[in-house]
């Protein structure tokens, strides 16, 4: 077995992730978090909260996971949101025609429909499965469709992103946050695409988990306030000129900032703090790169946009997060399409005094000619913007009232130049947005820890997590499945249970075994219990990683083990070790 298959196995044998619906046939791209991947998967989101929600002072919301049929017209992804199909056309099984050309042209993205199926035809490229002859290229929209309510009268769609909620949601998040910039809210939640074939676990799910920040910015400061906490982390850019050398450039996220390498300081804050979370959760440094994306593959929303990629065994890179600069377009298309106002009044900083040219009718002159009208036109007069007042000066004025196109000689208004004071503008906040694939950041996390190592000539398999995502933080031993040691043992567990602790009680197998079976599951802490506990009130500790025991008296074991799983203190000053091979 390769290293995929031992994470996959591990992970279906021992409760992380299930292949859906197993009772009744299955279904490609579903899946079940068991009772060890809940918990990772719920620690790994409170993370992702410690650092997009309460670090940052953001507004997390949960909106519903259907959405009404003029979102998706408007967001683009009614007419855009599709992957390009061909189908055999002896075994008609359907393929993404783009994936089939992978190995000629790197960014099949790029080409239109056309050009795939022209590619397809002059390789000769057959069924994969029966070497038939393909068909021409069709587009496949990825949302699932559903009816609301009956009679079919009212199209939903499950949402493809949770994106779309925070940008519908504009007008009052505005007003939540006392109608200024920068502000931003997040969800956690479920979206969905009907994926052509997910073929690949969690990496490619039909239904899966996002996590994402919608970030309403000024567009005219793209700077950060608080850049310099990440300016010195170094990290390896893959931007496009270095994917064109093929090769990551090493920098500080100050240099790549002043050089342009990323766009702006926004971006970058949001690249880096992604950075962080990823490390923070068990994403190995040296499987991390960030790709910026050829300008030929961007979403149809983006202007720029930065992944996080992970190396995976057998898989490659495979993005994990996206960082995207998606402009104004979502504010635009929403505010265009619901003919509602998504702009936002921002005030200077010191009102500016600007010289104005304001028309004056002379309504003396107007009541004679236009009667009746004179009012309307002399409003109408009033109403022309500076522009048009510029370019009517010493000419024709031309007005359209009620459908009729009337002239006006210049002569009969005049002109005047004021002084203004002007407190502010009305702008389309831009929207930078890092958007995480949480269900691929747990496979990472489970991938980027496993390990095995010989012990005393047997295989012993690890998952090297942080204690802060173990689903599992202790688990407790008694040496045999006897009263006098497992009474204590139980009342162990009581008490770091009600410190908020994640115990398991184990006391079934050999204690080698049960040992193993905790590394496999990635418990950082084993408290075995045997009769030292009746003789001299200690138990030992067990590290996962390094294998090694300490003694520590039995009153000390909560304070002990929080400052351990909170790595306050080194496991070997946290109690008196024990010869080694004593416990094993
Ligand atoms: N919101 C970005 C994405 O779903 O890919």
């Amino acid at each position: 077995m390769d290293k995929n298959e031992l994470v996959n196995e591990l992970a279906r044998r021992r409760g992380f992730l299930w292949p859906a619906f197993e009772l009744y046939g299955g279904a490609a791209g579903f899946y079940d978090y068991g009772p060890l991947g809940a918990p990772l998967k719920r620690r790994i989101e409170d993370i992702w909260r410690q650092y997009f929600v309460i670090s940052e002072g953001f507004a997390e919301i949960e909106a519903p996971t259907i959405g009404v049929e003029g979102i998706y017209q408007a967001s683009g992804h009614l007419s855009g949101f599709s992957d390009p199909l061909t189908s055999c056309k002896e075994c008609k099984e359907i393929y993404r025609a783009d994936h089939l050309i992978k190995h000629i042209i790197e960014v099949p993205d790029a080409l239109s429909n056309e050009e795939i199926y022209k590619c397809i035809q002059d390789n000769e490229i057959g069924c994969p499965e029966c070497g038939g002859e393909l068909s021409e290229v069709y587009e496949f929209n990825l949302m699932f469709k559903t009816m609301i309510g009956p009679g079919n009268k009212m199209a939903g769609y499950l949402r493809p992103e949770t994106a779309q909620g925070m940008f519908i949601n504009f007008p009052r998040l505005l007003r939540y946050f006392r109608d200024s910039l920068p502000f931003a809210a997040v969800q956690i939640g479920k979206s969905f695409r009907n994926e052509i074939s997910p073929r690949q676990g969690v990496i490619r799910l039909r239904e899966f988990t996002q996590a994402e920040a919608e970030i309403f910015i000024d567009p005219r400061d793209k700077s950060h306030p608080r850049f310099a906490e990440i300016a010195d982390i170094k990290m390896k850019f893959y931007s496009q000129a270095a994917q064109e050398k093929g090769e990551e450039e090493e920098m500080t996220f100050g240099e790549a900032a002043q050089r342009g390498v990323v766009a702006h300081q926004a971006l970058a804050y949001y690249v880096a703090r992604t950075y962080q979370f990823l490390l923070a959760v068990g994403v190995a440094a040296d499987k991390l790169r960030f790709r910026q994306h050829k300008s030929d593959e961007m979403a149809h929303y983006a202007a720029d946009c930065w992944d996080a990629e992970v190396f995976l065994d057998r898989l490659g890179w495979i993005e994990i997060v996206g960082v995207a600069d998606r402009t104004d377009y979502d504010l635009v298309a929403h505010a265009q399409a619901s003919r509602v106002n998504l702009s936002v009044f921002v005030h200077y900083d010191q009102p500016v005094k600007r010289k104005k040219l304001v028309i004056k009718p002379d309504y003396k002159a107007l009541g004679p000619r236009f009667k009746a009208r004179a009012k309307a036109v002399g409003e109408a007069l009033k109403a022309l913007s500076p522009e048009e007042l510029e370019a009517s000066r010493g000419d024709k004025i031309y007005l359209t009232i009620e459908g009729e196109r009337i002239e006006i000689d210049s002569s009969l208004v005049s002109f005047e130049s004021v002084e203004e004071e002007i407190r502010g503008e009305e702008v389309v906040p831009h929207v930078i947005e890092p958007s995480f694939g949480i269900d691929r950041i747990i496979y990472t996390v489970l991938d980027h820890s496993f390990y095995q190592d010989d012990v005393e000539g047997e295989m012993r398999s690890v998952l090297r997590f942080n204690p802060a995502v173990a689903p599992i933080e202790v688990a407790v031993l008694p040496l045999m499945d006897r009263k006098e040691l497992s009474d204590p043992a139980r009342a162990i567990v009581q008490e770091l249970r009600s410190s908020g602790m994640r115990v398991d009680y184990d006391a079934s197998g050999s204690i080698g075994r049960r040992y193993r079976r905790n590394d496999e599951i990635g418990t950082p802490f084993d408290i075995t219990v045997d009769y030292e506990i009746r003789e001299h009130g200690t138990v030992t500790i067990r590290d996962r990683d390094s294998m090694k025991q300490i003694k520590v008296s039995r009153r000390q074991i909560a304070d002990k083990l929080s400052a351990l799983l909170a790595g306050r203190i080194k496991f070997e000053d946290a109690g008196e070790p024990v010869a080694l091979g004593k416990k094993e």
